[in-house]
């Protein structure tokens, strides 16, 4: 079929993504195929918002008539700032990456990669109620997983490279354990869940080492890369070269999207394959 140029009126429902720069975001893609896909008269647009900008910029898109944004790099402190009610899911992870412009005049703050990790990770699948994970990384995607993680009952176990920066998280959401980076492969044989949250892996981070040994590993492990350029990472890689279960990271940048959508645009993403490829063809 050809595809048609969107009917942009009066009734055209209107979100985006505000960074900078934010020509490389994947987001619009997405956005603007599920809003096709579902007839939704809407739009999503890159926003480039300089620093110090962003809350003239905010401000100017809810009197426009917005729906709401995502917001990335380096503008995620501030959008945590702005808000006027911060959802649970931001509370928890410290973090905000979509602003909801409530129909009261009130900006709702939400973090969606947590749960867009566990949602991603369930679409595979795999129930994530209980067990263990051992998170690698002490940013703040691995806040938000934590968190997320937390409240389905999953023990959480985390290390990082510098352990001061993984002992303040710890501090910060009730339920963690800290571990040495470089002793993380002792407690593999009693998780269920390995993440890594870490830019290891990433296209031009370089090539550092993961401090553990996936042979240590029980068979029912389920390793997980928020990585996503590339998809295959080394620690995937070797994930598959033990027979274990692996989760990539382009699900998750697709389920945190969804979450956003449905606030949005009122309507449930179809997620499917149909997206996946769409990005895959992209990276
Ligand atoms: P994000 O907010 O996306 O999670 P971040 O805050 O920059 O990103 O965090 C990056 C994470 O990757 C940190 O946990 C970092 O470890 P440090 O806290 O020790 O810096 C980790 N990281 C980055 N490069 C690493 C490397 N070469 N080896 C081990 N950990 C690394």
């Amino acid at each position: 079929t050809t595809p048609r140029a969107p009917r942009i009126d009066g009734h055209t429902l209107l979100a985006g993504v505000i960074g900078w720069p934010v020509a490389h975001s994947r987001s619009p893609l997405m956005h603007n195929f599920w809003l096709e896909k579902c007839g939704v008269n809407g739009a999503y647009v890159p926003l480039p918002v300089r620093p110090g900008q962003f809350e003239t910029a905010v401000r100017g898109l809810q009197a426009a008539g917005f729906r709401g944004v995502n917001v990335t790099i380096p503008h995620k402190e501030s959008a945590y700032g702005i808000v006027d009610r911060l959802d649970r899911s931001a509370e928890r992870s410290g973090s905000v990456n979509t602003l909801v412009f409530a129909d009261d005049g009130r900006i709702e703050g939400y973090s969606t990669d947590g749960d867009g990790f566990v949602a991603n990770v369930e679409a595979h699948g795999i129930p994530v109620h209980g067990g263990c994970a051992l998170l690698l990384g002490a940013g703040g995607a691995a806040r938000a997983i934590a968190a997320s993680l937390l409240d389905r009952g999953v023990k959480v176990i985390i290390a990082n490279r510098t352990r001061a920066r993984a002992e303040a998280l710890a501090a910060s959401l009730a339920g963690i354990t800290v571990i040495d980076w470089a002793r993380a492969g002792e407690v593999l044989a009693e998780c269920t869940l390995l993440v890594n949250t870490t830019s290891i892996g990433m296209e031009g981070a370089g090539n550092a080492a993961f401090p553990l040994d996936l042979g240590q590993a029980d068979r029912a492990l389920v390793v997980c890369d928020i990585v996503y350029v590339p998809r295959q990472t080394a620690l995937l890689v070797q994930a598959q070269a033990h027979g274990l279960r692996c989760v990539d990271g382009l699900g998750m940048l697709i389920h945190q999207a969804g979450l956003g959508f449905r606030k949005w645009f009122g309507v449930t993403a179809p997620i499917g394959p149909d997206v996946e490829a769409l990005l895959d063809a992209d990276l």
